[in-house]
């Protein structure tokens, strides 16, 4: 028994040190990040890995039904995809009158004119820098931007949010993903965090709400997707066998299940005025 706890103690003690290691060695700086992503061999890595691990899909599918049903309606007109990457998500959804997928990498844009063309989606492919999105105030209706913000630590996500606010037209919408803590970092711990290169905040429910409150947006929805995270990792490995298409069925009927304790969580937001 007391050789148990010790042998906790010391892995925990040894999990959380690699985990502050780690903090040393992953990309944090607005620029480091930028020269990752461009790097052609991510992209190729960034469109093969989604395409085939079940997980993967199931969570790709639910967050391309969250947008397009927030993309329905007649006040969405214009949208804008921010660092949409290689268009994993622009390439499956149909934009409104105007649709525009900005992004700093070329490399990523030229990927994502590939993806989007071959589907028949009219979007306008853009380089910019998201601390300086190139359009005017108030020029969109919505504005969704997923695995990017959190790529950021808190001081210069608040200046991407003041960049959303500014192109957003007053009661806009905003959209974006973010991880649960509590899911998220035992499952690293136990991965690996080398296989985490780009910092990612990891975010405890009220922490996400209270962050975006104090930047001026108002939640309306928040939406848990892999509701049954370690079981659905674990479902998997059914692909291992030849079995994707069982996994894949499996993990999309546990997300039938209540949404308490997500890995993910899609939030819908409307722009505070005030
Ligand atoms: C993890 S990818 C996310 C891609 C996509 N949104 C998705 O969910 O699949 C992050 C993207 O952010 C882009 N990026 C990084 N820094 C940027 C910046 N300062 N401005 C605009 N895009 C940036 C990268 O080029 C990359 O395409």
């Amino acid at each position: 028994m007391a050789a148990t706890l010790l042998l906790r103690l010391f892995e925990q003690y040894h999990s959380c040190r690699s985990e502050e290691d780690h903090k040393g060695a992953m990309k944090t700086s607005v620029k480091d990040i930028k020269d990752f992503y461009d790097d052609p061999a991510v992209v190729e890595t960034y469109r093969a890995r989604r395409a085939v691990q079940p997980v993967g899909s199931v969570l790709h599918e639910r967050e391309v039904l969250f947008l397009k049903q927030a993309m329905e309606g007649p006040s969405i007109v214009r949208v804008l995809d921010l660092a949409p990457g290689p268009a994993r998500l622009s390439a499956e959804l149909d934009p409104p009158m105007l649709g525009v997928a900005m992004d700093f990498s070329p490399n990523m844009l030229r990927e994502a004119r590939r993806q989007t063309r071959a589907r028949g989606k009219s979007w306008q492919l853009v380089q910019g820098d998201g601390y300086r999105i190139p359009f005017t105030q108030e020029s969109f209706d919505l504005v969704y931007s997923l695995r990017f913000i959190r790529r950021f630590e808190r001081p210069y996500r608040d200046r991407l949010y003041g960049e959303i606010r500014r192109v957003l037209r007053p009661g806009g919408r905003f959209i974006m993903d973010a991880q649960n803590r509590a899911v998220a970092l035992p499952h690293r711990m136990t991965r690996g965090f080398e296989k985490y290169p780009v910092y990612d905040e990891l975010f405890l429910r009220h922490e996400l709400l209270q962050e975006l409150e104090e930047n001026r947006f108002r939640v309306i929805q928040i939406e848990g997707i892999m509701r049954r995270f370690a079981l659905q990792f674990r479902l998997n490995r059914l692909r291992r066998l030849r079995l994707s298409g069982l996994a894949r069925f499996l993990i999309r009927l546990l997300e039938h299940t209540k949404d308490k304790n997500p890995s993910t969580w899609m939030v819908l937001c409307q722009k505070k005025e005030w």
